[in-house]
């Protein structure tokens, strides 16, 4: 449980720099180039973890949206990597910002899911 704590904590602090970046500028916000490279790593990581954190557990049903999470954050992951490999933005970054916010959803949805399993085993 603490696991999915800590990845849903770091899709906020992705979405957050990936929103900051995107809308700053517009409002006079720069984010700091180091600052800016969190995403990359934290894309990595964000992806790995889902991996791990969402793996089948013999206590909570395997339900599709549990599949979706832990995969989705490699979709974004996929297509941010493309434009660091020179794919061109435009369009395609409301794309990826659209899947890593499907990402965070799915991730929620799955760690309620989880938490309501575990919480009704332990009650037996
Ligand atoms: C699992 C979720 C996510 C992953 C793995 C991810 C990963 C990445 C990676 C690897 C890049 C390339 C870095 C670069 O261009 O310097 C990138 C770029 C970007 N991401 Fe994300 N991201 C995620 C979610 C989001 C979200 C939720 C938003 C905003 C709502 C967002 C906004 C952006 C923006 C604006 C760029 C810059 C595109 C450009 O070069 O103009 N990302 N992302």
């Amino acid at each position: 449980m603490k696991l999915l704590w800590i990845l849903r904590i770091l899709l906020y602090v992705q979405t957050l720099l990936g929103l900051v970046r995107y809308f700053g500028p517009s409002v006079g916000l720069l984010l700091n180039p180091r600052l800016w490279e969190t995403h990359i790593s934290l894309g990595v990581i964000i992806a790995l973890l889902a991996i791990y954190a969402l793996r089948p557990l013999p206590e909570v049903p395997t339900a599709p949206i549990r599949t979706v999470a832990r995969f989705l954050p490699l979709a974004p992951l996929a297509l941010g990597l493309g434009f660091l490999a020179g794919l061109p933005t435009g369009p395609l970054v409301i794309v990826h910002m659209l899947l890593g916010l499907a990402a965070v959803g799915s991730v929620e949805m799955a760690a309620a899911r989880q938490r309501r399993a575990l919480s009704a085993a332990s009650q037996k």
